[in-house]
């Protein structure tokens, strides 16, 4: 018989052990079969009392070792052949005596009722209301058992996994044997559950058949805000805590239904393991609510009397430029200056909005969607450096010094941005030359912090860096305003 370690020795072991009894069991049956024949060999008639002594006594031992037989075949191919190396645990003693009982006690009403010819209805009455009794008895503790044995030969779930009761209790699977399940929940509670209450009532795994599964957060938008909006919104969400999890699969947005006062919409989005699902929920949902700010969006109540009701209020663009880090220097006059020029630009996704290397001088406000900017290595492979959400801005470097674009800035989703060119600035910087040193702070600090994460450059060196930077962008941008020293 093959044995799982491989053990030629102990499977040599198993075999004897499995055939001898069947052997032995055989040789008896032959007897049986052949007893007149017999009998009449050793001179004696079959209608003797010796005879019929000899023939009861063999009959007797055949059922006996038919019953131990069967009794080893099924603790060594059964219990431990299937059960045990299938479940990984080992079977409970109680399990498989109370089954060689049961095959022993019919082995017994057989010899009585076949070889003694006893009348066996009294026994079978008494042995049915005792292993009732008892059964009774221990009829949790039986169900807790068996069930144990059915969970762990179809195995719905293994140590380590995530799982959520019919109650709505989560935990993580710690133990299983053969009367209960144990689990720990988030708040490191251990919860106890008996076997025969999982094979009752339905529960969920979220760690199969994919330790990701998929998680959902609805929101109710205003009839007025576009499904090119809300995808934008709501996907941009998502793809911005891709920065700290790999999400397995690609967020959706769908209707969720059509309501009096606006459509709910449904995000869903995947999740890496069960244990950052409440992180991830509370990430994404800050970034809806970001983006919800930044696009002047707000979610409707609920209206009883829809014609007495505010519109959706759209955001002034100004309040978005406020916003920006870095427009801070900038008064209110000359914010509305660059509102009225701006240009609202719809960016799809995939399509560059910059590249590396090329000549430009427009900055890009983000203010629906989101993007990813790539830097060429000098090995020519391109790399990314930054995810932009809305609120960000780029391209302000060519814009404000002249020199060309130093990263390519690709949408992830659709994005909605403003472009702003020199000519809209240079009105403003040339009436106000002071704003180029403020904004080459600005920029110098924009680029310290990238630099400074990347290399965690220590404070003092910073410092000096800091400074030097804002020099340098300082006389870029006087060079390139044209501005007098
Ligand atoms: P610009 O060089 O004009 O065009 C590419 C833009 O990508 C650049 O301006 C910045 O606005 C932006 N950019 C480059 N590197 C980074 C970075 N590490 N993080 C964020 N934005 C960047």
């Amino acid at each position: 018989m093959a044995d799982s370690n491989g053990d030629p020795g102990r499977a040599g072991r198993t075999a004897f052990r499995l055939l001898w009894p069947a052997a032995l069991a055989c040789l008896l049956l032959v007897l049986v079969l052949e007893e007149t024949s017999l009998i009449r060999a050793f001179g004696l008639e079959p209608g003797d009392d010796d005879a019929m002594s000899a023939g009861m006594a063999v009959e007797t031992l055949f059922w006996v070792f038919a019953a131990f037989t069967v009794v080893r075949w099924l603790d060594l191919l059964f219990w431990q052949g299937y059960v045990q190396k299938r479940t990984g645990v080992p079977v409970p003693k109680l399990l498989v005596d109370v089954t060689s009982v049961v095959v022993y006690l019919a082995a017994l009403i057989v010899i009585l009722s076949f070889v003694f010819d006893l009348p066996v209805t009294g026994l079978l009455t008494t042995s049915s209301i005792v292993i009732a009794v008892v059964g009774f008895a221990l009829r949790n503790m039986i169900s807790d058992v068996f069930t144990g044995v059915a969970l762990g030969v179809e195995r719905p779930f293994r140590i380590g996994d995530w799982i959520q009761l019919q109650d709505g209790k989560v935990g993580r699977v710690a133990m299983m044997n053969w009367r209960a399940t144990r689990m720990v929940t988030r708040d490191e509670v251990t919860v106890v559950i008996p076997n025969s209450q999982l094979a009752t009532e339905f529960f969920s795994n979220y760690s199969t058949p994919e330790p990701f599964f998929r998680d959902e957060i609805t929101i109710v938008l205003d009839y007025a805000v576009t499904g090119w909006r809300v995808e934008r919104l709501l996907l941009s969400a998502v793809l911005q805590v891709l920065e700290s999890v790999e999400l397995p699969r690609e967020p959706k947005v769908r209707i969720d239904t059509f309501l009096a006062h606006g459509i709910r919409w449904e995000l869903r989005y995947w999740v890496p393991d069960y244990l950052e699902r409440e992180r991830i929920r509370y990430q994404v949902q800050r970034n809806i609510l970001r983006n919800l700010h930044f696009s002047g969006i707000r979610v409707p109540g609920e209206r009883i009397e829809l014609h007495t009701l505010p519109r959706e209020q759209p955001q002034e663009d100004i309040d978005f430029l406020h916003a920006i880090e870095l427009f801070a220097p900038l008064t209110d006059d000359e914010l509305h200056a660059i509102e009225a020029k701006m240009e609202r630009r719809l960016f799809r996704k995939g399509d560059p909005v910059v590249r590396e290397g090329e000549e430009g001088s427009s900055l890009f406000i983000v203010k629906e969607g989101s993007l990813n900017v790539y830097v060429e290595g000098k090995d020519g492979v391109e790399t990314q450096v930054n995810h932009l959400a809305p609120g960000s801005f780029f391209g302000e470097m060519s814009l404000l010094t002249g020199a060309p674009r130093g990263a390519t800035v690709v949408p992830e989703t659709d994005t909605v941005g403003f472009e702003i060119t020199k000519e809209v600035l240079e009105d403003i910087i040339q009436a106000r030359p002071e704003l180029a040193e403020q904004l080459s702070e600005t920029l110098a600090e924009r680029q310290l912090r990238t630099r400074q994460a990347m290399a965690e450059l220590d404070a003092n060196t910073a410092e000096q860096r800091r400074r030097s930077m804002a020099t340098e962008f300082l006389s870029g941008m006087m060079n390139f305003f044209r501005l007098k020293g």
